[in-house]
């Protein structure tokens, strides 16, 4: 996978196959931490000690499709190449936390990639799931809950298309945002 924005769509993506209501996604680029801290964290049906021990192994799967699954070892892999790691969090019925932590400024560091398209694409894959994404850029903060954007739609669909391109764009600007206001200032 070439960008985080795809590990977390496929991270994600396990919350969903768990039934999880609620999914959030925080991600924090802490300069003084030296970190890139990236969590998602659903309320599903989460796992026993046995099965979180064993995930990170790539024969591991409860599908039934396939005798592999790939999408914590290769976020795990991901976060090793830029000196970090993953650690799993679960308790069956009590929902599952998958943290990574990644060494800002490597060289390896996966970049971001598209984060407004892959919460476009969980949204209008999900509508009835509750998505909380929370950016920190050092001081600054960006955030979104599905749950306050339905209660401004009225009704109105929150997978329709208009609502879609539109909340693209909010989380684009909102991204770009945080970005500049964490620019190194100009000394004059
Ligand atoms: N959020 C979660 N809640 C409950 N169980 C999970 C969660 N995430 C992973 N698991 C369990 O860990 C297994 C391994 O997950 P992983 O993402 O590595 O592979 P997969 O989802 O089985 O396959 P792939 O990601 O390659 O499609 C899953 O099959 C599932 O049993
Ligand atoms: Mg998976």
């Amino acid at each position: 996978m070439r960008d985080l924005s795809l590990h977390i769509l496929d991270i994600a993506e396990n919350s969903i196959e768990a039934r999880a209501a609620r999914i959030e996604i925080r991600l924090e680029e802490n300069s003084d931490l030296g970190l890139l801290i990236l969590e998602i964290i659903d309320d599903g049906v989460g796992m026993d000690e046995e099965m979180a021990n064993r995930a990170l192994d790539p024969f591991v799967t409860t599908k039934t499709t396939r005798r592999f699954g790939l999408g914590l070892p290769l976020l795990d892999q991901a976060a090793r190449a830029a000196n970090g790691r993953l650690t799993l969090e679960s308790k069956p019925g009590g929902g599952t936390r998958v943290r990574a932590v990644f060494e800002l400024g490597h060289i390896d560091l996966k970049p971001l990639g598209d984060i407004a398209q892959t919460l476009a694409t969980l949204i209008m894959g999900h509508p009835e799931v509750d998505i909380i994404y929370q950016h920190k850029v050092d001081r600054s903060k960006y955030a979104l809950d599905t749950r306050e954007i339905k209660a401004q739609l009225a009704g109105l669909p929150i997978e329709s298309p208009e609502v879609i391109s539109v909340l693209k764009k909010n989380i684009k600007e909102g991204l770009d945002q945080l970005r500049r206001e964490n620019e190194p200032r100009q000394s004059h």
